[in-house]
């Protein structure tokens, strides 16, 4: 089994530059997920692992064996797009067989492997089936079966759920996540637009922009800990509330003044900060509470109320300047239109971020 390993890998097309140097270590049997903006170049980055695409520049190796030369067929990979694009008048069996007869497998070799695919991904009962009897999320489970019968050691996925309705779509990523289990040698690289996909899948996510990796780690790291205003507003959603601010005592904690005219004190250490400095405030939606009493960090006028009933989103107007503020609350609460709200945050929550947007690590 295969890890990925790529070294300041970049890509070009003609004078355009779309990749500027991209470093990964991708374990063997680690799930990697790529999030990014359109066009930060995702798709891009995985077609190269496939081979779909030249390298520019750089050193990629699969298994510890540099394959920037080496063609798709022989790299170990098997991959999986957007669209399924199955052949429409075979059957689910022999739309996952093709690919092993076309490699001269034998025939007992092809039942084994398409019976263990369509038994990990529950199509045994459909095998039978041409494409066009099958609903969207079982047309893609057939694309993913394909590529599981190739025994790939490396499996890309480039979006393989968004062209499903949203019931489909958890129910097939869920049949991923069990993918996962049952093939835990396997290493897996997939993209997604969808933060729900990427914070239950990966074991790492990939964060892009621009043709640059801004940050790589664990979900939950770059939700509580992300390096830039970047990740920051990226992860998490509704994104994070960032707030024009100024240093106005650096140090451990940290006091800020917020352009509203209040100042915050943040247990967070700003040992290369200046008094006057500019910085970003950052406090997530889901971490304001209502206020009780003058203790409190922002105050505003709400703007609109979103009640969803399992939450509450509050937009408030806040500083002159910046944009409104979102507090996502639990549950439903009695707030209209035009009320003047205090909001508060645990400061252990809080984030702050230097002029240039890189965060002040916070302490763990
Ligand atoms: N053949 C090509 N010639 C020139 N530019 C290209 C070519 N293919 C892709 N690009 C450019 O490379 C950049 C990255 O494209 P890529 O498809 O990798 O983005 P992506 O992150 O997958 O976006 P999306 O989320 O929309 O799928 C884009 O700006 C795109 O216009
Ligand atoms: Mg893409």
């Amino acid at each position: 089994m295969a890890g990925v390993v790529l070294k300041d890998i970049r890509k070009s097309y003609g004078q355009v530059k779309v990749l500027h140097g991209i470093d990964l270590d991708v374990a063997e049997g680690e799930f990697v997920v790529f999030v990014g903006p359109s066009g930060c170049g995702k798709s891009t980055l995985l077609r190269m692992i496939a081979g779909l695409e030249t390298i520019t520049a750089g050193e990629m190796s699969i298994g510890g064996k540099v394959v920037n030369d080496v063609p798709p067929s022989r790299r170990g990979i098997a991959m999986v797009f957007q669209s399924y694009a199955l052949y429409p008048h075979m059957t689910v069996y022999d739309n996952m067989a093709f690919g092993l007869r076309i490699a001269h497998e034998s025939k007992s070799e092809i039942d084994r492997r398409v019976r263990a695919a369509g038994d990990i991904l529950q199509l045994t009962p459909y095998l039978d089936r041409l494409p066009k009897a099958l609903s969207g999320g079982q047309r893609q489970r057939v694309a993913i079966g394909r590529a599981i019968c190739r025994d790939p050691e490396v499996f890309l996925f480039d979006e393989p759920l968004s062209n499903l309705d949203a019931a489909l779509r958890v129910a097939t990523r869920i049949e991923i996540a069990k993918l996962k289990e049952q093939m835990p040698q396997t290493t897996m690289i997939y993209v997604t637009h969808d933060q729900v996909e990427a914070m239950t899948l990966a074991d790492r996510i990939v964060v892009l922009s621009a043709g640059r990796v801004e940050q790589v780690g664990r979900p939950l790291e770059l939700y509580e800990n992300p390096t830039n205003l970047f990740v920051a507003r990226f992860i998490g959603s509704p994104s994070m509330n960032i707030i024009p601010a100024t240093v106005a005592e650096p140090g451990d904690p940290t006091l800020i003044s917020l352009s509203a005219g209040r100042s915050v004190r943040v247990p967070i250490a700003t040992p290369s900060a200046k008094a006057g400095e500019a910085a970003s405030f950052g406090v997530r939606p889901e971490d304001l509470v209502l206020a009780k009493g003058d203790d409190y960090l922002l105050e505003g006028t709400v703007s609109l109320v979103e009640a969803l009933g399992e939450v509450t989103l509050l937009y408030v107007d806040g500083p002159v300047g910046a944009e409104p503020m979102i507090a996502k609350l639990p549950g439903i609460v009695d707030v209209k239109k035009n009320d003047t709200v205090r909001l508060s945050a645990d400061p252990g929550k809080l984030h702050l971020f230097d002029a240039a947007g890189k965060a002040f690590p916070k302490k763990r």
